[in-house]
This record gives structure tokens, sequence and C-alpha cells, in this order.
């Protein structure tokens, strides 16, 4: 073998080529695969120059745009393009874990407060309560919209922007004069919750079950 191949050494030109070729080939194709992906890439990414009508298009419907807007911006799946449906899907669970975070604040601070006794701090109380009424309805979602949960989530929503309702009460009458710092976070805080209420309120229909397929 040895010797056949030093004495016709172009004998193996072919396979050569042959491996060359299988090389090329595969470099072209993972090139393919990197463009590919660099389009999906380009195509659900939002551009820094996309984003203000992307999240104006997002808050369109809700009562307060400005705000809406403003909270959407701190979302970080915001930098991709949702559809309305993935939206609806997502603002729920960034409700629920902002809640959860800002009542690990909000409630140490409130036992603390009732064990001391005399007057509660009223920015604490009021914020500890409008947490509470979130967070029952908000909290460990499941990950995709079923039809135990969100038929609640829908009309929690829709109770909170009923024309003629009031506001949870650290939205209305918080934070204000008396409020300390820790009060001023937490109602601060609260009203960033109450503008992602506000941003998927519009898409609460997405929360209902399907209507019953009717027999007949
Ligand atoms: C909410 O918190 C859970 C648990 O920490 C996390 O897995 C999930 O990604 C969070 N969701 C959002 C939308 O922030």
């Amino acid at each position: 073998m040895a010797s056949l191949t030093l004495d016709h050494p172009m004998s193996l030109a072919p396979l050569f080529l042959l491996f060359l070729a299988a090389f090329v080939l595969s470099v072209a194709a993972s090139e393919h695969a990197r463009v590919l992906e660099v389009e999906q890439y380009t195509r659900y990414c939002v551009l820094p120059y996309e984003r203000p009508l992307y999240l104006k298009d997002l808050c369109i419907n809700a009562r307060c745009p400005r705000p809406c807007r403003r909270v959407l911006a701190t979302i970080p799946e915001l930098e991709y393009k949702l559809d309305r449906w993935e939206f609806a899907t997502l603002i729920p669970h960034v409700i629920g874990n902002q809640t959860s975070e800002t009542k690990a604040l909000a409630d140490p601070l409130l036992a603390a407060a009732v064990k001391k006794g005399g007057e509660l701090p009223r920015c604490l109380a009021a914020c500890a309560a409008s947490l509470d009424d979130v967070s029952k309805v908000m909290s460990g979602l499941p990950a995709q919209i079923d039809g135990e949960r969100y038929p609640k989530v829908e009309s929690f929503l829709r109770g909170l922007f009923k024309s003629g309702s009031m506001p949870l009460l650290c939205k209305s009458s918080c934070p204000d004069k008396s409020c300390s710092v820790e009060e001023n976070t937490i109602a601060d805080k609260f009203h960033a919750i109450w503008a992602l209420l506000d941003s998927v309120e519009p898409y609460a229909d997405y929360f209902s079950p399907p209507p019953p397929l009717s027999r007949r």
C-alpha cells in the first residue's frame, strides 16, 4: 500500500478534492445558518429608533399612556417584538413579580409598626393593602393563560378601570408629605405596578376562556 502511494501520489488527488469540497460546503452551510440567525435576530429585536413607536402602540389604549410607556421601557423582554398575545401573557407575570418584590419591602415594615403600637404610618398601611389586593390575583400565575386563574385576572382588571371606580388607595392617596423615605419608595413602586395594570387591561379579553363549543 505504502509503495503504491509513493509511486502514484496523484492517486490521492481525487480524495483530497473530495475532502476540500466537503469542507467548503460545511463552511458555507454554517455561514448560511449564521446569516439566518442574524436575520431572525434583527426581525425580532426592536431597534432603538423603533422603540418609541412600539411602546406607543402597546400603550395606545391605556388610560394613562405616558406612565405606561415609561414603565414598559424598563422591561427587558420588550426589547423584542412581542405580538399582542405574548404581551398579554408577559405583563401579568411582570406585575406578579414586582408585586411580590414590593410586598417583601412593605410587609416587614408594617409588621414592625404594628408591633411598636400606636398609629400606623398611613401610606404604609394603604400601600400594603393595595399590594395585597394585586398579589391575591396576580401572584404565582401559571406560565400560560388558563381557564381558572386568568378569568379572575380579567375581572380584576376590568373592575379596577371601570368608569367611576376609585383607584386602589396606594395609587390615589400616596405618596404624600407624611411619607417616610421607605414609604415613598413603596408608593413609587406601586405606581409603576399600577401603570402595568393599566397597560394590560385593554388586552384583558385574552384572559377569558374560549366560548364553549355549542352542541347540536
Ligand atoms: C418572575 O419571577 C420568576 C421567579 O423568580 C421568574 O422565573 C420569571 O422569569 C419572572 N418573570 C418575569 C416576567 O419577570
